[in-house]
Formats: C-alpha cells, structure tokens, sequence
C-alpha cells in the first residue's frame, strides 16, 4: 500500500476560531474519503526550524482538535486575509502550493485587456481620476466606480444615465445602500470623488468601467457566476455555473449584499430562447478556459477560478472579475448539491494528484542518480 499523502490547508484563524469553518470541514472530510492525511493550518502554526506543523482536523461533535502533523507534500492556500504574517509565510519557500499568488483586480483586468485570447471580453477599465470619469460618463451610459482591491461587493457604486437624469446606487463598505439622483454632470464629479475618498479599502485605488446592462429581470442585476477548477488528472473544467440575481435596486448581485442563486437556464433560456441560451453558455465555457490559460501562463500553477460574468440585456458575454479564491455557495443555495459536492472534492483530489506526479518525478530521479552512479 502506497503511503498517505500528506495535504495542509492554509487559512485563517484565530484560537479555534476559522475563516470558514463550514467550508473547511468539508475539504477535511473529502481528504478523509480519498484516503489522504488532511489538516488545516494558519501562519502561528509552522515551526520551521523544526520542521513541525501544528494541523487542525474537525471533532464530530463540532470543534476542532489540533495535534502535530508531517511536512504536507502540497499546501491549498485558502487564506483570505493579506495580513503580513501570511504574505511572508506565502513567500518563504517554505512549502510546495497548489495555486500560486495572485494580484489585485486592476492588475489582473489590465492584464486580461491586453490579450488577444481574451480582450473582447474584458469591458472599458481605466483606474479613477476625475476626468476620466468625465469622459466615461459621456461614453457609456451606465459606469461602475469599485474598488481596485475589493471583494464581495463591497464599496461598488453604479451611474446610470436616465433621460436627463443621473442615477447613482451604490453599496458602501457596510452593504448599506447609498442612493442620489442628479442631473449635472458636475455634481456627478463631486459625488464619486467623496465616494472614492469614503469608501476606499486601505490605501487602494478605484476602477471606472464600462457599466453592463445586466436587467435580466427589471430592476435587478443578474450575473453569471462559473467555477473552472482543476480536476483529478490535473485538467482544467468548468464545475458549474448558476445565476445571481441581486436584490430589486441594488448596484450587485454578490450573495453576501442580499443576491439570490440561481439555476443558469431558468433564466437564460427564459430570456433568449433555448438556443441562444444554449451558445450563451458555451461561450461562457469557451471564456472560462481561456481566461484560465492565459492567467496560469501568468502566474503560474492556478487550481480553481470563480468567474462573475455578465451576460447583457442583448446576450453578449462579459467578463467582470475573477476570483482565486472563490466560494461555492451558489450551488448550495440553488440546490445543485451534487456540484457543490464536487466543487468541494475537487481541490482535494487535484492536490492528490500533484502528490502522486511529484512522487512519480522524484522515483525517476533517485532512479537516474543511481544509475549514474552504478
Ligand atoms: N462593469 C460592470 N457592469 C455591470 N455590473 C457590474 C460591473 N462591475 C461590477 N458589477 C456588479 O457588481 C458585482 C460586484 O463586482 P465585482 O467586480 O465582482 O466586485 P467584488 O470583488 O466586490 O465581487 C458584480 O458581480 C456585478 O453584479
Ligand atoms: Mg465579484
């Protein structure tokens, strides 16, 4: 029998306190299933001059219990949190990840702009200055203003040209909704400028860009979330995709601001027929494969990415953020427990692939060194 591969979870915490228990329960217990040594772990946890590692296993009747574990062959980072202690424990060397670091929204949109294998998919970006707005405003009729380093719709305000007026909904950093309603582009300059000096996220910058009709439903903002990940041979697959329909008059569509899952074509079909619905989907794919590519070419071994893309009023495809670390709730909440099984399983049996490749290069190695030297 081979032995146990050895498979760390990097994440947050804090005493017995975890970034997000549930889900890190769930990727311990498919570990177990594949028969793997599986345990979570935070930065306060790696002794490195010892080489020991204090791992944390779920109890059955909740909890966690923590006890000493083996040097992990392959670490899955779920850490969501850029604290300095985990930025120089990602940086050390210390061990071999499944998914590299990844950057900031504005870097990885600017990036994405300048493909080929991607660009027509990436709307109008600049980074914020006043009168970039001025021109974005005249250009477009809806704009976005959010944050360069935000998550979860937070701090993501939309202008919407209505007749003569201007119509601004935005979500602040607390989710609470902030609404005005203007009509000189002047007062417009002077909104988003105390908007981006109130809502910005440490010392980051804010993104103006092209706004998508996304009024699937009158008055919501619906959008596609799909997750790719890696599979058991270490390919690239779309998982599942649902859609978002955001709260009536809402900015997003994000689930933690009040948005609601839901199976892709009860919507999609509904709005552009069977057919349409059908090609929407697969250019969804199409662009979920390609975004993958070119983003590993990047930055170099990736495991899963969540992508929200939007699908226009007209049926065309957009990409408006990718997530390196993304959530899997969307399947829970629209009932697809089967694929949010899988979406669990998957990282676990793509990190017991990377085990099973590194053994099998190691093998190959000590057998050529001892060849070499008969
Ligand atoms: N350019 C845009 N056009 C239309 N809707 C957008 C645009 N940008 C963001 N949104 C809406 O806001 C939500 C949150 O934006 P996103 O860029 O994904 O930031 P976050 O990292 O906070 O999730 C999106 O899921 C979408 O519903
Ligand atoms: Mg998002």
């Amino acid at each position: 029998m081979s032995p146990k591969k050895i498979i760390g979870i990097l994440a947050w915490r804090e005493g017995k306190r975890f970034g997000e228990p549930e889900y890190l329960r769930r990727l311990v217990h498919a570990g177990h299933l594949l028969g793997a040594e599986i345990f979570v772990f935070s930065h306060q946890d790696v002794f490195a001059s010892e080489k020991k590692i204090r791992g944390f296993v779920p109890k059955e009747s909740g909890g966690w219990e923590s006890s000493w574990f083996a040097w992990p062959q392959i670490v899955i980072d779920r850490y969501r949190r850029r604290v300095p202690e985990y930025m120089k424990l990602r940086h050390s060397g210390l061990f071999d990840f499944a998914n590299s670091p990844f950057s900031k929204k504005w870097r990885v949109t600017q990036l994405l702009a300048k493909d080929a294998r991607v660009k027509r998919w990436i709307p109008e970006t600049y980074v914020y200055a006043p009168a970039t707005l001025k021109t974005m405003l005249v250009k477009h009729p809806i704009l976005y203003v959010k944050p360069g380093n935000g998550t979860g719709g937070k701090s993501i305000l939309k202008v919407a040209e209505r007749g003569s007026k201007y119509q601004l909904s935005g979500r602040d950093k607390n989710y609470a909704r902030k609404t005005a309603s203007l009509s000189d582009p002047e007062e417009v300059g002077k909104w988003v400028k105390r908007w981006v000096n109130e809502q910005r996220i440490r010392d980051g910058n804010f993104l103006l860009q092209q706004g998508l009709d996304l009024e699937l439903v009158p008055d919501r903002v619906t959008d596609v979330r799909l997750l790719i990940q890696k599979d058991k041979k270490g390919e690239w697959r779309v998982t599942g995709c649902a859609v978002r329909v955001g709260e009536k008059g809402s900015s997003t569509s994000n689930l933690h601001g009040g948005g609601k899952a839901l199976p892709f074509h009860l919507l999609v079909s509904r709005r552009f027929g069977e057919e349409r619905a059908q090609k929407i989907l697969q250019e969804c794919h199409h662009m979920a494969h390609q975004v993958a590519m070119v983003l590993e070419e990047h930055f170099g071994r990736m495991m899963e990415f969540g992508l929200d893309i939007g699908v226009d009023v007209q049926g065309k495809t957009w990409l408006i953020e990718v997530n390196p670390k993304p959530g899997r709730e969307v399947f829970q909440q629209m009932g697809a427990l089967d694929l949010y099984a899988e979406a669990i399983c998957r990282p676990v049996q793509y990190a017991c692939y990377l085990i099973e490749e590194k053994t099998k290069r190691l093998t190959k190695e000590v057998e050529l060194s001892s060849r070499r030297r008969r």
